[in-house]
């Protein structure tokens, strides 16, 4: 079994596996090479033979115990035919949304247009690289994808005041979401996929009242429906104010948690595997703080089931030498 199967599915507390989100990008010199010759992020995506050698950067680097696919969770959008644009220095610009069309998109049409990420799954999930550990899937929670398809933007620090006026359109845009998320976590899995991780990015931004019918409901639709394929399923709703009633009714397999709850309080709360935590600003910092934060980490989840990851997504600007630190550090631990 690999360790993150080890750690979620057999409560293992011996092994603390590591991955980072983000693993594969920016602060990687060689990613930037590529992508100066590749100015279109999405098209990128979609070339397999290039995606699946990103994939694999930061494991020929670092010995982590996972790789996640290159590919972004607005590729669902764009496969469902809105126009996704990453615009350098400002993030992603999604066109307006047709909710008639989006209404027809068929099962065969979505799948054929963002093909090549299954075709770079099932690449990395067969390459030496990955003997004993895992390929992961991922998607974003339809919340996260909701606010990106309405506000057309991200969102900073709040949605737009009218963002919940057309409650006919978000409650067809999450159907449509419901169906085509669960299509593309099953490619994603049939093609080598063995962990699926569902980034709620955005859950910090509704109150408690909201959270029943925008996230509780929808997210475990799709936590069942991973379970039902066999795969462990880990959510990641970023800076939700109450990570414990999350786990209670969501029931994903583990937890990712952001740096803004304190881990002490989250070990107390939480009875399911964790991950992550460290705050992503902990390595721009010196070797010194890095060994005692991630050492602090390190300790509090010593007899929990735990996965080494950061908060959030690691920082373009990190040097790749504070990663190797990093993992060196938590396999040695
Ligand atoms: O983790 C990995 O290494 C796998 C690839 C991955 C990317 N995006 C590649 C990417 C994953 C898992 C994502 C998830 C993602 N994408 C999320 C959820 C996690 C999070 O960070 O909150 C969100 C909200 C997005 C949407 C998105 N994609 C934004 C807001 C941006 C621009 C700003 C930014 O953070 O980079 C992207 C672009 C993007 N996605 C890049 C990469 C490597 C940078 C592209 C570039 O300019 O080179």
């Amino acid at each position: 079994m690999t360790p993150l199967h080890q750690v979620i599915i057999n409560k293992d507390t011996k092994i603390k596996p590591i991955w980072i989100m983000r693993q594969a990008g920016r602060y990687l010199p060689e990613f930037r090479e590529i992508r100066k010759l590749n100015p279109n992020f999405i098209n990128l995506c979609l070339n397999e033979d290039l995606s699946s050698e990103i994939t694999l950067q930061p494991l020929k680097r670092f010995d982590l115990d996972a790789a996640i696919i290159f590919s972004d969770i607005l590729i669902l959008p764009y496969g469902l035919n809105q126009k996704v644009e990453f615009k350098k220095n400002f993030g992603p610009i999604l066109g307006q949304i047709n909710i008639n069309e989006m209404s027809q998109i068929k099962e065969v049409n979505f799948v054929e247009k963002i093909f090549p990420v299954y075709k770079a799954i099932e690449k990395v999930s067969n390459n030496r690289i990955i003997s004993n550990k895992n390929t992961i899937g991922f998607v974003g929670a339809p919340w996260t994808l909701l606010v990106y398809m309405i506000n057309q933007q991200s969102p900073k620090k709040n949605l737009k005041k009218d963002f919940f006026n057309d409650k006919d359109l978000i409650k067809k845009i999450l159907l449509i979401l419901e169906k085509f998320l669960m299509i593309h976590i099953k490619n994603q899995i049939k093609n080598g996929a063995n962990v699926i991780q569902i980034f709620d990015s955005w859950a910090g931004l509704l109150e408690e009242k909201e959270l029943s019918d925008y996230i509780y409901s929808p997210t475990l639709n799709l936590v069942n429906y991973v379970k039902s394929l066999n795969v462990p399923v880990i959510c990641f709703p970023r800076e939700i104010k109450n990570y414990k009633k999350f786990c209670e009714i969501v029931k994903p397999d583990a937890i990712s948690i952001d740096y803004n709850i304190d881990p002490k309080t989250a070990l107390n709360d939480i009875n399911i595997p964790i991950q992550g935590g460290l705050d992503p600003k902990v390595l721009l910092t010196d070797k010194e703080t890095l060994k005692k934060e991630t050492i602090k980490y390190l300790d509090i989840f010593k007899d929990h089931p735990y996965i080494f990851n950061l908060g959030h997504g690691v920082l373009p600007e990190t040097n790749p030498e504070m990663v190797q630190y990093l993992v060196k550090m938590v396999k040695d631990y």
